[in-house]
């Protein structure tokens, strides 16, 4: 973990490798897979940014966002927020937000129009409060039994209702 972007109270948001994000994602977004089930094909792209939200040492939370086009639609500047997770503990107190609010600002800065997530049903009042909305069907994976997701998607145009 290298450089401080923000701090709250309680924490802040630094940046963090691929490598580092990972364990934390893992634990949190695929608990019963094998380690580094969660990893992504856009990790370790040059413009991908990690973040990471850390109390003292320790790192509680994570989020990524990757330049990406939704499957089967050629937007050409469109960003990927994925990779969302924070620690049972510390949920609720605003790390999710400042975390997803930083990357998208990183989309911003690379003058990106949309951005896009695979949300998890359970996540989806979490990715409208920070201005997405939805603009898919539900569907399920197979690593995922029992989660039902859909794309959200936030334009960088409007305003995000932070
Ligand atoms: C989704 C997640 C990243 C949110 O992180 P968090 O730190 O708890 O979120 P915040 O505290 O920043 O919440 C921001 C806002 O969303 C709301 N919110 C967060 N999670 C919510 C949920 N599951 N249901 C309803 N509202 C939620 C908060 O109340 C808060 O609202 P406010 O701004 O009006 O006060 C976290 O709950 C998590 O890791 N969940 C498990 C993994 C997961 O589902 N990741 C997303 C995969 S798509």
């Amino acid at each position: 973990m290298t450089q401080k972007m923000m701090s709250d109270t309680h924490f802040e948001i630094v940046f963090v490798t691929a490598a580092e994000v990972l364990p934390l994602r893992d634990r949190v977004l695929r608990a019963d897979r094998p380690a580094g089930a969660s990893e992504l094909r856009c990790d370790r792209n040059a413009n991908t940014l990690h973040l990471g939200a850390v109390v003292g040492n320790e790192l509680v939370g994570v989020g990524t966002i990757a330049m990406e086009d939704p499957p089967g639609v050629g937007i050409g500047d469109a960003w990927r927020l994925c990779g969302m997770a924070v620690l049972a503990g510390w949920r609720g107190q605003g790390i999710g937000k400042a975390l997803a609010e930083k990357c998208i600002d990183h989309a911003k800065l690379a003058t990106g129009r949309i951005v896009w997530c695979s949300a998890r049903e359970s996540a989806f009042e979490f990715y409208r409060r920070i201005g997405f909305v939805l603009v898919g069907d539900l569907f399920t994976r197979p690593e995922t039994i029992g989660e039902r997701y859909a794309r959200m998607e936030c334009h960088l145009a409007d305003e995000v209702n932070h």
